[in-house]
């Protein structure tokens, strides 16, 4: 067989984007494809060569862990995660998807954009409900640019004495120019909050004050994501101070029908009218959907049988639905 022109362009196109797992898995196709034609050599060659360069990566992936655990003060402040899961595993609504992408794109090639003296997008404003897939998706940015996921815990950092609250917000942008990650800064109103009562007034406009300072001038490397289920309380000021504003809706039930699919699709759902589960899920969130299927999945699984009924995740989507309604 002859390498056709289509995966050459698509080996090239993942590396120019620093795909390195896409590159890998169009090599893997290419011999997939020559073994399948007889070129049992060639197949056999490519793919050692591919698994013995995703080897070492696999290990100097690990290596870093202990250097990037938060150290002194910062131990206190923040906690880091390796996460697992990657966007392609999540179901996002189509805008939402393209957002993430494009900080994906930039992000992988920000020495490029450099050289043009531009900067990738690295400040995200997440907003919307509960279990909408907001932590989530700081996590799968962290695993698809394989950089660890530090989280921020807002309780440490907003200290009774105020003072202290804007000291330790330099130690962590000081982190976020040092260590090249994924800053979560959950809860995020708990410092973006508008403040119009009280007589801590001036004390949290300095807090909010050096927070937009340390953005402003974070580094670019880095992604300093903001997430919250309380867009209205937050400040106005903040929002032009973010590259890129991201708002997560409960899902529809397309989408919603589609995460369920995934999460069972261990399972046999031959059964299921997917129609009847899709009216169940109005006013459920993501996670209301996955925590539903996962109940449904194990009532089959306890009880022995092999298929999953509708009503088996019907009835789950109805409780879930009671649940939140209480
Ligand atoms: N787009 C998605 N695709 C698949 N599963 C999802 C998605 N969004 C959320 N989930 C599921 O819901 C769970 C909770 O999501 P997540 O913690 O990201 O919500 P959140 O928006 O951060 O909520 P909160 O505002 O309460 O912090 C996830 O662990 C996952 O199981
Ligand atoms: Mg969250």
């Amino acid at each position: 067989m002859t390498v056709t022109a289509e995966h050459v362009k698509a080996l090239v196109r993942r590396h120019i984007e620093g795909d390195d797992e896409g590159f890998y898995s169009v090599a893997m196709q290419l011999a997939a494809r020559a073994a399948r034609e007889g070129k049992n050599h060639f197949a056999q060659d490519l793919r050692e060569l591919v698994e013995s360069a995703q080897a070492p990566r696999a290990a100097s992936q690990l290596r870093p862990i202990p250097l990037a655990q938060p150290r002194g003060e910062l131990a206190g402040l923040m906690s880091v995660t390796y996460p697992d899961v990657s966007l392609s595993s999540m179901t996002l609504a189509g805008d939402v998807l393209e957002k993430l992408e494009r900080v994906l794109l930039e992000q992988r090639q920000r020495d490029r954009l450099a050289e043009h003296g531009l900067e990738p997008i690295h400040r995200l404003l997440l907003l919307g409900s509960p279990g909408t897939g907001k932590s989530m998706s700081a996590a799968a940015l962290a695993h698809d640019l394989s950089v660890p996921l530090f989280t921020i815990q807002l309780d440490a950092l907003m200290s009774k004495y105020m003072g202290e609250t804007a000291g330790k917000l330099r130690l962590v942008f000081d982190a976020v120019a040092a260590t090249r990650a994924v800053y979560l800064f959950d809860e995020f109103d708990a410092i973006g909050a508008e403040r119009t009562a009280g007589n801590d007034v001036g004390e949290a406009r300095r807090v909010l004050n050096s927070f937009l300072q340390f953005v402003e001038h974070a580094s670019p490397d880095s992604l300093v994501v903001a997430a919250t289920n309380h867009p209205q309380l937050l400040d106005r000021a903040l929002y032009r101070r973010f590259d890129q504003v991201i708002e997560y809706d409960l899902p529809d039930s397309v989408v919603a029908v589609e995460i369920i699919r995934k999460r069972l699709s261990q399972l046999d759902t031959s059964a299921i009218s997917w129609d009847a589960v899709a009216e169940e899920t109005s006013g459920l969130s993501q996670a209301d959907v996955v925590r539903a299927a996962e109940a449904a999945a194990k009532q089959v699984l306890l009880r022995g049988r092999g298929r999953l009924a509708t009503s088996d995740l019907t009835s789950a989507l109805r409780e879930r639905r009671r649940a939140g309604d209480d």
